[in-house]
């Protein structure tokens, strides 16, 4: 029968190519969403991928939807935490509800969909769990303290997940991208971002299809192996 994968914020950028590049090769796809009710329903209409919204930041909500999935469409054996916001600013313009909204949504979000489907895979002996970090989580950003901090703590909640589910089938591993043309990276000021695209060796900004390929192997059967890596698809941005 087709593994049945959720893919976080799985309607738009990254999160469209992923859940594509998954379809494609016989997944069962189920797109979470968290936002536009339209952009969700045109997505399903053209894609025959069904959509759940919810609030991946939201703990029940977590808990329900993911039972929701198991009930209607299969038990959840791939997870790709791809759903994250932004709220940029320097530290002195930075509220707390920016640095809150961030942490919630981008970590706590991994956080929660890991409770609502890890015991699953154990029970089956069979899992895979993709969570997209960040250059920005590696490296830091000027004007990013909580998006930084929220990705850096995606690649320590990998690693240290990994090593649980590692002698029972399940592999965790997480993407961190560079910059890839999505309306995110469209919303930097445009001569920010002149000056980040400067600086990446390929010399352009990465397409949502190339993490989606990365995102693609960690979940496949071959990849049983790989697990608690962090695979950088950033143009050679962070070479180290
Ligand atoms: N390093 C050092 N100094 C910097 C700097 C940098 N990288 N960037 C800006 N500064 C300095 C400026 O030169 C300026 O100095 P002066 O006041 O002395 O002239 C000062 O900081 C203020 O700069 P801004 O005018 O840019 O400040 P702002 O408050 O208007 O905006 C900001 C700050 C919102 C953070 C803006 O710089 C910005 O949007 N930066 C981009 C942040 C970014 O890369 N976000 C990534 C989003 S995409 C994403 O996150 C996806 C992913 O995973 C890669």
């Amino acid at each position: 029968m087709a593994r049945v994968a959720i893919v976080t914020g799985g309607s738009r950028g990254i999160g469209e190519a992923i859940s594509l590049k998954l379809q494609e090769q016989g997944v069962t796809v189920v797109a979470n969403y968290g936002g536009n009710d339209d952009k969700a329903r045109a997505f399903t209409e053209r894609t025959g991928i069904k959509t759940y919204k919810w609030d991946v930041g939201d703990h029940e909500a977590c808990l329900e939807g993911c039972a929701r999935v198991a009930a209607e469409v299969g038990p959840v054996d791939i997870v790709v935490n791809n759903a994250g916001i932004t709220r940029d600013g320097t530290l002195a313009r930075m509220s707390y509800d920016d640095w809150h909204d961030v942490m919630r949504i981008n970590l706590g979000g991994c956080f929660n969909m890991a409770k609502a489907t890890f015991g699953g895979m154990v029970e089956r002996g069979w899992g895979r769990i993709v969570n997209i970090g960040s250059i920005n989580g590696q490296a830091g950003q000027y004007g990013q303290v909580n998006y930084a901090a929220a990705k850096s703590g995606i690649h320590g909640f990998t690693k240290a997940l990994a090593q649980e589910g590692a002698g029972k089938g399940i592999t965790v591993n997480a993407i961190a991208p560079g910059y890839i043309d999505t309306d995110m990276v469209a919303a930097v000021p445009p001569q920010v971002l002149e000056k980040i695209v400067a600086k990446i060796p390929v010399g352009r900004l990465g397409q949502a299809d190339e993490i989606a390929r990365g995102v693609l192997f960690l979940c496949s059967e071959d990849a049983g192996f790989v697990t608690g890596s962090t695979m950088s698809i950033n143009g050679g941005q962070h070479m180290y």
